[in-house]
């Protein structure tokens, strides 16, 4: 099976993943409840927008972890932020190294996630925290109803499981942070309603067909859908963004355990 970030790193995507950021730092960061003087590893750092957000807020360092150069190479300069390249599944760390260890949108992607969650855990300081935001797709309602976005999502989480991740993955975090030797664990969930005037409105249907659209070649030349199901399901959220009476749930699943 092979293992490939389902998103890219095209201009297009990068732009998607910054108006993600600014949609979901703020909750997150408050989420974390960083100390002052912590020592704080985020793993699968992206653009480094979010490292460079805890820095601030929290006036910490933070080193953040990215497989991809690509990504390393797009991330801005930010102070007391240090970004380094790596693999999740083998942290290039001693035991203990860190206060809290994160991870955002990242376990969905990678090919052993209870792994990453021990590598994450053995990093971690006894007494120390690790912490995850993530992905169920299986979560998203929009209304009016968009039947065609939904065959569509449907087959984009299918394709994102070919492709070695798992797009349902909000749902596990219990039981992976169980299987990764945690047994101080909390669950919570960070919401996103939106409706037709609501600030956060289109931005956020915005970014749901930002998500299509980053795996569009890929789901084409898989087979995973076909071009005109594909592109009816993106029509639909085009038209649900101007509608009046359009509106928009969903939960990111988060955890965080003592180490
Ligand atoms: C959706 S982005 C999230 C970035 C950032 N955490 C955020 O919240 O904006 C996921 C990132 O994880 C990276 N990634 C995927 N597999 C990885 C691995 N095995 N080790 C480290 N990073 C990985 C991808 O390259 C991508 O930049």
């Amino acid at each position: 099976m092979s293992h490939i970030y389902i998103h890219g790193t095209e201009p297009s995507e990068q732009e998607r993943l910054a108006g993600l950021n600014r949609m979901t730092n703020t909750a997150f960061v408050e989420f974390l409840n960083v100390s002052p003087g912590s020592r704080v590893l985020e793993v699968g750092s992206g653009l480094g927008i979010l490292a460079a957000d805890v820095a601030v807020a929290a006036g910490v360092d933070v080193v953040g972890i990215e497989l991809s150069a690509a990504q390393i190479a797009a991330s801005a300069p930010a102070d007391r932020v240090t970004f380094m390249q790596g693999d999740a599944h083998a942290l290039n760390f001693p035991d203990a190294s860190f206060d809290l260890v994160y991870a955002r949108y990242l376990l969905e992607h990678v090919a052993d996630p209870e792994r990453v969650l021990r590598e994450m855990r053995r990093v971690a300081r006894p007494g120390g925290r690790v912490a995850v935001c993530e992905n169920d797709v299986s979560l998203l309602r929009f209304d009016p109803p968009c039947p065609a976005f939904d065959r569509a999502w449907e087959a984009f989480t299918r394709f994102q499981a070919t492709l070695g991740g798992d797009a349902l993955i909000g749902r596990r975090l219990y039981r992976l942070f169980r299987g990764a030797g945690f047994t101080e664990i909390a669950l919570s969930v960070q919401p996103e309603v939106h409706w037709h005037g609501s600030s956060g409105y289109a931005p956020w249907v915005h970014n749901i067909i930002g998500n299509l659209e980053s795996a569009r070649d890929g789901m084409l030349d898989a087979g995973a859908i076909s071009e005109r199901d594909l592109n009816a399901g993106v029509a639909e959220l085009e038209r649900l963004k101007t509608d009046s009476a359009g509106s928009a749930v969903f939960a990111w699943n988060r955890a965080i355990a003592v180490r």
